[in-house]
């Protein structure tokens, strides 16, 4: 089975263009829990854009799945995660400027401070993956650094597939597939989960579902906006049903 995990990032998005209590994150998480997601995922940015601290902690109270705090490697937030403990925290680089998640993280370039950090959260008892593009040498330097799991950055991927007229026959789509399925192989190979996630929607989230040994993607975007037309639970019930047809 390949588990689920639903960013509800864009519900606080929503909610902070007014500066106002909704929609509230904690209704979206009960919401996407009952479409059957196996894991909310949140991203608490150094600016406080979108998700706020009140959210984390309230959540951690509420998420009776897992839940999966998505932050930067700072001292900052590997302070609040120690003390929050989600199940689950991916590291993510985070860029003041940038719309979303840019890239996969940097591992290879700063390998010491990765191990301090992650030592720090797997002795609080969190389950530590890295976001990181589908770069052998990110791989082994993930699996040097502690990392449980890997979730490959599968961005490249959905713009090939998207650029190319949404026919994952096309060589572009099908080359970063092949690197998406490679690094996925690699992770395995050295012990670590296979997560992937980033940018899979309805129509090409089928073919990443299908690669041998993934274990869990992370989707956002496209269940939230979906919801605005068929409510959260459907659009989640519906990515489900999407990944069980292959998986
Ligand atoms: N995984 C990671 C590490 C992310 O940073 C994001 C975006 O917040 C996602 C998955 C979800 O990406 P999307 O919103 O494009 O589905």
């Amino acid at each position: 089975m390949i588990y689920l995990g639903v960013n509800i990032d864009h519900v606080a998005t929503l909610r902070q263009a007014r500066r106002t209590y909704e929609p509230d994150p904690l209704w979206a998480a009960a919401e996407a829990h009952l479409g059957g997601a196996d894991a909310i995922t949140v991203h608490l940015r150094e600016d406080r854009r979108h998700i706020v601290d009140r959210d984390v902690e309230l959540l951690r109270q509420s998420v009776q799945t897992k839940l999966n705090l998505e932050m930067g490697a700072t001292d900052e937030m590997v302070g609040i995660a120690c003390r929050i403990k989600p199940e689950m925290a991916t590291l993510v680089p985070e860029g003041r400027h940038e719309v979303t998640t840019e890239g996969g993280l940097d591992v290879a370039g700063q390998e010491a401070r990765l191990k301090e950090n992650i030592a720090r959260m797997r002795d609080a008892g969190i389950y530590v993956s890295l976001f990181i593009d589908a770069d052998p040498r990110q791989i082994e330097a993930a699996a040097r650094v502690g990392a449980q799991a890997c979730e490959i950055h599968t961005g490249p991927y959905a713009h090939a597939f998207h650029e190319h007229g949404r026919d994952i026959e096309s060589a572009a789509a099908q080359a970063e597939l092949a690197k998406v399925g490679a690094g996925g192989t690699a992770i395995r190979q050295l012990g670590m989960r296979f997560n992937a996630g980033h940018a899979l929607n309805y129509v090409n989230v089928q073919p990443i579902a299908a690669l041998p040994g993934v274990c869990e993607l992370h989707i956002g975007h496209a269940i939230v906006s979906r919801a605005i037309f068929v409510g959260l639970r459907e659009a989640v019930r519906e990515m489900k049903a999407l990944i069980r047809e292959v998986a």
